[in-house]
């Protein structure tokens, strides 16, 4: 069995790409030995990198065009590109790798009207041999054959971590409604909203039509009650972080021991989605620079608020990245995720 597996990063100049290049720097077991960038092509990737101004360990790994993948070969390929590019190149792309884990929107959905509202880049087909997995480490089984990963959207999978185990047990009916708050690393590095119009400022971003609604409305297959959604996101005033509320109906009869019980059995072999004890609230302090999530519940009569935080870009984006892939290999979720076990305090 192979002990290190070779791997590219396809945006590595974003901001997931280049949180994705720190962590896979930690891992034991991924070595990293492509990076892609349009506008940083021939530029030496830590000297590019913020987070590596102090550390000069491999000076030599420059920024490559996506045309020079074509004279290589990786295990892994994560592509970090903004929605609707990888379609553009995924043909050649699936020569080139074992397996590719999708952080953009893309692929994550095979119905076509879907995606003509979302992300109309999208081919509704794949080539042949790339058969494709929509993967929450925490809830997915792996399918072996699957060549093409595609990781979960930030909200949507903040959205899930709050509701996944009221509908897979069937707590709830009627309709659910999901708020979303997220800061303004979750537009990517080319948002054209500046600091000045983000700070001091609270606002909705977007309500109704988000195109990570679709994946939260999945979670209607794990229950036989009719089930529908309302989901808003709203813009923060902090860098990182989503913290997500969703307020759903419980059935008659159900009570706060019930709902503890659900969360309870769901995430306590979770290593990294964390239900709070009864009186501890999720907060963006805690979770934000590491991969854990926090959910909590808390119940009044027959409506539940549960309640997610986590950091959206690495729970939300490039962590997860890396728990999928440590899945696929057959190694530990954990494998080189821990050293970002603690946030700061405070
Ligand atoms: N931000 C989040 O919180 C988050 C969370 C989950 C998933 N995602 C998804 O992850 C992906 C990356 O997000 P991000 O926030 O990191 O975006 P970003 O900061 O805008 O970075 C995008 C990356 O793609 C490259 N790129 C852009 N246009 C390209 C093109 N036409 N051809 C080749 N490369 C191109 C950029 O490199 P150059 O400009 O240097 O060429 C950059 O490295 C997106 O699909 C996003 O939806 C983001």
């Amino acid at each position: 069995m192979k002990t290190t597996y070779s791997a590219a990063i396809l945006g590595g100049s974003g901001f997931v790409g280049g949180e994705l290049y720190r962590l896979l720097s930690m891992h034991p077991h991924i070595d990293v030995q492509f990076v892609s960038s349009e506008s940083k092509k021939g530029l030496a990737v830590e000297r590019q990198l913020r987070s590596f101004r102090h550390h000069n360990d491999k000076p030599g790994l420059k920024f490559s065009s996506l045309s020079e993948l074509k004279n290589s070969h990786f295990d892994l390929v994560f592509s970090c590109l903004p929605n609707g590019k990888l379609p553009q190149i995924i043909s050649p792309l699936s020569e080139r790798c074992t397996r590719l884990f999708n952080l953009s929107g893309d692929y994550r959905f095979a119905e076509d009207e879907i995606n003509q509202a979302h992300y109309p880049a999208t081919p509704g087909s794949l080539p042949p041999q790339m058969v494709s997995q929509y993967f929450v480490p925490e809830f997915t089984a792996q399918d072996s054959t699957a060549r093409l990963i595609n990781l979960p959207g930030c909200m949507a999978v903040a959205s899930l971590y709050a509701l996944y185990p009221l509908v897979k047990n069937e707590l709830v009916c009627g309709r659910i409604f999901v708020d979303a708050k997220t800061g303004s690393s979750g537009a990517g590095k080319s948002s054209a909203e500046t600091h000045a119009e983000r700070a001091n400022n609270f606002r909705l971003h977007k309500a109704f039509a988000h195109r990570h609604a679709p994946e939260i409305e999945k979670l209607q297959q794990l229950s036989r009650d009719p089930l529908a959604l309302t989901f808003a996101a709203f813009s923060l005033d902090t860098a990182r972080g989503i913290y997500v509320s969703a307020y759903s109906t419980l059935k008659p009869g159900l009570t706060a021991a019930d709902v503890r019980q659900a969360f309870f059995s769901e995430y306590q072999h979770a290593p990294f989605v964390h239900y709070l004890k009864n009186g501890q609230v999720p907060m963006l302090k805690t979770v934000c620079g590491t991969n854990h999530a926090e959910v909590a519940t808390l119940v009044e009569g027959d409506t539940c608020l549960s309640l997610c935080s986590l950091d959206n870009l690495i729970k939300g984006a490039a962590g997860q990245a890396v728990q999928a892939a440590n899945l696929y290999l057959g190694l530990e979720a954990i494998c080189g995720l821990q050293q970002l076990n603690e946030a700061g305090w405070p």
